[in-house]
C-alpha cells in the first residue's frame, strides 16, 4: 500500500485570502434564505407575544381573531394539540427547554401565548391583535438579586467547570496591594439580521424544515424528537444564515409551534418572526455582576486572583454566562479562584451568544487589570507580561501554542503604544477632545465538535465535497472548500462545495469558534481518503508512471498525483481514473478532537487589543476612533474572511462597551427598546480605525489542521481595552457596561 504524503499543506488554496464563493449570490439576491421558500398553499404564523413578564394569560378572544378574513386557526393551550416530545426536557445537548403553549402560565414577556394561522401575513397580524388577551399579572423579577443567588456551574468551551487552587483568602489578604472591584455587564440580544423563521411542510410523516441553523444534524435529532418520528424523516435547509451567533443552533418554542401547526392543518406553515420577538424566546446573553479581587506582591506579582460572577438564567431552565471562566487561563496567579452564581428571573433562558462567558469576564478582568496595574504604577502591558502565563494556570497543562507575547508585541508597536503617558487626563486632540489609551487581552478557547465529510473525484479531474456545514456569514462554504481542495490537490474552481442540507454528512455545530477546524478536519479527511484510493489504483496499474512506487511517498497536487522524491513520476488524476473504467472514486471522513488530546494542553487563541478614544469634555460622548487587534489563532486558512471575523468580533466589542443594552420595564418586565432603533449597535460612523493583525502560530496539537478559531476571540479583549481608554481619557474608572455619557458627566 503507498504512504500518502498529505499532510495539511498550504496548497494553491489554504492560506489564501479568496472572496466569498457565495457573495455574488448574496449580494445580488440570489441566494435563497429560509423565509424565501414558498411551497404552495403556504399560511403564515404569528405569535401572540405576552405583555406581561409573570403571571397567568386569562382571556383570549379566539373567536374573534378566528372569524377575521384569512385567519384559519388560532392556536392556545387549550387547543394545542398533542406534542410527543416533553418541551420540559432537552433532546441535545443544544437545546433548551421551550416554551410551546403548555399551560396559560406565562413566565416571559414576549413568550408565546397564542399563534395564529392566517392565509396572509396581513389576516396572521390582525388575528393577533384582535386576540386582546387578558392577565392576571404579578410583580417580575428582571434584575440581579445579591439576596437570592446560589451557586452554579455553567462550564463552558474546553473549560474545567470551576477552578481553585492556593487559599485565596490568605493570599488577597497578605497581599502588598489588593483590588476588590465589581463590574457589570448589561443583557444584550443576538439581533442577527435574519431573524428566526421556519417554513414547514409535512408529507405523512415526513418532516420539510427550511430554517436557519448553525448545528443541522442536532436540530433535525431535536424536531424528530420533538414530533415522534425516524430523526432519517426529517430534511433540514440551510443554506445560507443571516447571522446566528449562538441563538440559531437551538431550536426555539415558536419554530416548533409553526412545525406543530403545519401537522395539524395539513398544509405548509411559515413563520418569519418579528424583530420585537426575537426578544424573549430565542436567547440572550445574560447580565452578570462580577467581582473581582487582585492582590499582588512587592514585584507586581499577581498572588491572589479571585473573580466571581453572578448572572442570571430564566425561571424554568438554566444557562449561566460562564463570565468568569475567562480568568482561568490567562494570568499567573498563584492562588486563583473563579466562581459563578445563578439568580432566575422573569426573563426567557438566556443562552450563548457570541465568545459567551469571556466576551463578559474578560471585560471585567480586563479591566480590573488595568486598575491594579494603575495602583502599582505600572505600564498596564508591562503588568500584564510580569504575570503572563506560561502553562495554564489552574491545571498546570502545557498551551498547545501561545503567542500571545507576539500579539501584545506587534499590537502595541502598531499602536504606538511606547507613547501612552501613564497617568490619566494627560492627552488631547487639535479640537480639546480627551483622549485615552487603553488595552486588553484577547482570549477564547479553541474546542471542536464531531463532523464527517465526503469526496467524490470525478473522471473529468473535478470534484465533488460534501458536509452539512453552516454559514452565518462567515465564509464558511469558501474557507471548507479551500481546505478540501488542498486535501484533494485540485485548484478550487474545480471543487464544487455542497453544503446547508442535512441529506449531507453531518457537518457538525457552527459554534464555539470550532467549526472550521472540525468541518474542515472532516473535509480534509474525506479528501485524504479519495487521493489514498487514487494511489492505490496508480500504484498498481503497470500503465502509469506511480507504478511500483510501494512504500515511496505519494502526494497530490495541481490535479496530479506525483511521488514526493522524484517528482518526474507524475500523472493527472483523468488519466489513472481513465484507465480504471472511467468511474468516480468517493472517500469520507470525520473530525473530532480525541478526549486525551485536550487533557494534554490547553488550547485556546490569544490576542491583544489597543485602543484610542476621544472624549469630549463637556458632552462626555465617547468615539472609538482606533482599535488595533492582534491575534494569534494557529493557521489562517483565508486571512480575508478571518479579517472579516476579527473585525466582525472587534465591532461587537465596541458594541458591548458603548451601545447595546436591553433595558426591562420593571412594572412590566418587557423589554423596552425591543427593535434596532432603540437597542442601540455600532453603524460604521461608530467604526473608524479598525486594524487587525495575524501572528502565524504552528500548533502541531489542537488538530491536524492547526486550526484554533477566530469567530469570538475579536469580541473578547475589545471592551476592557475600551473602557481602559476612557479611563485613561478621563481619569474615570466605570464599572458597569456599556459606558453612557450620563456615566461620564
Ligand atoms: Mo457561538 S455563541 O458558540 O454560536
Amino acid at each position: 500500500m503507498p504512504e500518502i504524503a498529505q499532510p495539511f499543506r498550504f496548497g494553491s488554496n489554504a492560506g489564501q485570502p479568496v472572496t466569498r464563493r457565495d457573495g455574488i449570490a448574496k449580494v445580488t439576491g440570489a441566494a435563497a434564505f429560509a423565509a424565501d421558500t414558498a411551497p404552495a398553499g403556504l399560511l403564515h404564523a404569528l405569535c401572540a407575544p405576552a405583555a406581561i413578564a409573570r403571571g397567568r394569560v386569562t382571556h383570549l378572544d379566539i373567536a374573534r381573531a378566528e372569524s377575521h378574513p384569512g385567519v384559519v386557526r388560532v392556536l392556545t393551550p387549550a387547543n394545542r394539540p398533542f406534542l410527543e416530545g416533553d418541551p420540559a426536557e432537552k433532546p441535545t445537548m443544544f437545546s433548551f427547554r421551550i416554551e410551546v403553549l403548555q399551560d396559560d402560565s406565562v413566565r416571559y414577556a414576549g413568550q408565546p401565548i397564542a399563534m395564529v394561522l392566517a392565509e396572509t401575513p396581513e389576516a396572521a397580524a390582525e388575528g393577533v391583535r384582535l386576540l386582546n388577551p387578558q392577565y392576571a399579572a404579578e410583580t417580575p423579577r428582571v434584575t440581579l438579586d445579591e439576596e437570592a443567588a446560589y451557586p452554579v456551574e455553567p462550564g463552558g468551551f474546553g473549560r474545567p467547570a470551576a477552578t481553585l487552587h492556593g487559599d485565596i483568602e490568605a493570599a488577597h489578604g497578605a497581599a502588598t496591594r489588593a483590588l476588590d472591584v465589581t463590574y457589570t455587564t448589561a443583557p444584550q440580544y443576538h439581533n442577527a439580521m435574519e431573524t428566526h423563521a421556519v417554513v414547514a411542510e409535512w408529507t405523512g410523516d415526513r418532516l420539510h424544515l427550511a430554517l436557519p441553523s448553525q448545528a443541522l444534524a442536532m436540530s433535525c435529532a431535536a424536531y424528530a424528537w420533538f414530533f415522534g418520528i425516524p430523526v432519517e424523516n426529517v430534511t433540514l435547509s440551510s443554506p445560507y444564515l443571516g447571522g446566528g451567533f449562538g441563538s440559531k443552533a437551538i431550536p426555539t418554542g415558536p419554530q416548533v409551534l409553526a412545525i406543530l401547526a403545519a401537522r395539524v392543518l395539513g398544509r405548509p406553515v411559515k413563520l418569519m418572526l418579528p424583530r420585537a420577538q426575537m426578544f424573549g424566546p430565542t436567547g440572550h446573553r445574560g447580565a452578570t455582576r462580577q467581582r473581582l479581587r487582585l492582590g499582588i506582591d512587592d514585584d507586581f506579582a499577581l498572588t491572589a486572583l479571585d473573580h466571581d460572577s453572578l448572572s442570571e438564567t430564566s425561571s424554568f431552565d438554566d444557562f449561566h454566562e460562564p463570565a468568569a471562566n475567562a480568568s482561568q487561563g490567562l494570568y499567573a496567579a498563584q492562588a486563583l479562584r473563579s466562581t459563578h452564581r445563578g439568580v432566575r428571573l422573569d426573563v426567557g433562558t438566556p443562552g450563548p451568544m457570541r465568545a459567551p462567558g469571556e466576551a463578559s469576564g474578560s471585560a471585567a478582568l480586563e479591566c480590573a487589570m488595568d486598575e491594579m496595574a494603575e495602583q502599582a504604577g505600572l505600564d498596564p502591558l508591562a503588568f500584564r507580561l510580569l504575570n503572563y502565563a506560561e502553562t495554564e494556570p489552574g491545571t498546570g497543562r502545557p498551551y498547545s501554542s501561545k503567542a500571545l507575547r507576539d500579539c501584545y508585541r506587534l499590537g502595541a508597536e502598531r499602536f504606538g503604544w511606547a507613547h501612552r503617558p501613564l497617568t490619566p487626563r494627560q492627552m488631547r486632540d487639535a479640537e480639546g477632545m480627551l483622549v485615552g489609551w487603553g488595552m486588553g487581552t484577547a482570549l477564547f478557547p479553541a474546542p471542536m465538535f464531531q463532523a464527517q465529510a465526503r469526496a467524490t473525484l470525478n473522471p473529468d479531474g473535478t470534484a465533488l465535497v460534501e458536509t452539512a456545514a453552516a454559514d452565518m456569514g462567515q465564509g464558511a462554504w469558501t474557507a471548507l472548500a479551500q481546505i478540501a481542495a488542498d486535501a484533494l490537490g485540485l485548484p478550487l474552481e474545480k471543487v464544487t462545495f455542497h453544503s446547508g442540507h442535512s441529506s449531507l454528512p453531518d457537518g457538525g455545530v457552527a459554534g464555539g469558534s470550532g467549526h472550521t477546524a472540525t468541518a474542515g478536519g472532516a473535509l480534509h479527511a474525506a479528501g485524504t481518503d479519495v487521493i489514498r484510493q487514487l494511489a492505490e489504483i496508480a500504484t498498481a496499474d503497470p500503465a502509469s508512471p506511480l507504478h511500483g512506487a510501494g512504500n515511496a511517498r505519494v502526494a497530490a497536487r495541481d490535479g496530479q498525483l506525483f511521488l514526493v522524491d522524484d517528482e518526474t513520476r507524475a500523472e493527472a488524476f483523468e488519466a489513472i481514473l481513465a484507465r480504471h473504467g472511467g468511474q468516480s472514486l468517493t472517500g469520507g471522513g470525520s473530525a473530532a478532537r480525541p478526549p486525551e488530546d485536550a487533557q494534554r494542553h490547553a488550547m485556546s487563541s490569544h490576542g491583544a487589543v489597543f485602543a484610542e478614544v476621544k472624549v469630549d469634555p463637556e458632552l462626555c460622548q465617547v468615539r472609538v476612533t482606533r482599535l488595533v487587534g492582534a491575534f494569534a489563532a494557529g493557521r489562517i486558512i483565508n486571512p480575508r474572511l478571518a479579517d472579516s471575523q476579527l473585525y466582525g468580533g472587534m465591532i461587537w466589542g465596541i458594541g458591548m462597551a458603548l451601545h447595546e443594552e436591553a433595558h426591562h420595564d420593571p412594572r412590566t418586565g418587557r423589554v423596552l427598546n425591543a427593535d434596532l432603533a432603540g437597542y442601540h449597535v455600532p453603524v460604521n460612523a461608530d467604526v473608524t480605525g479598525l486594524e487587525v493583525l495575524t501572528v502565524h502560530e504552528e500548533d502541531p496539537h489542537v488538530n491536524i489542521l492547526g486550526i484554533k478559531g477566530v469567530g469570538e476571540i475579536g469580541v473578547t479583549g475589545t471592551v476592557g481595552a475600551i473602557g481602559n481608554a476612557i479611563w485613561h481619557a478621563t481619569g474615570k474608572r466605570i464599572r458597569r457596561f456599556p459606558i453612557r455619557i450620563e456615566d461620564l458627566l
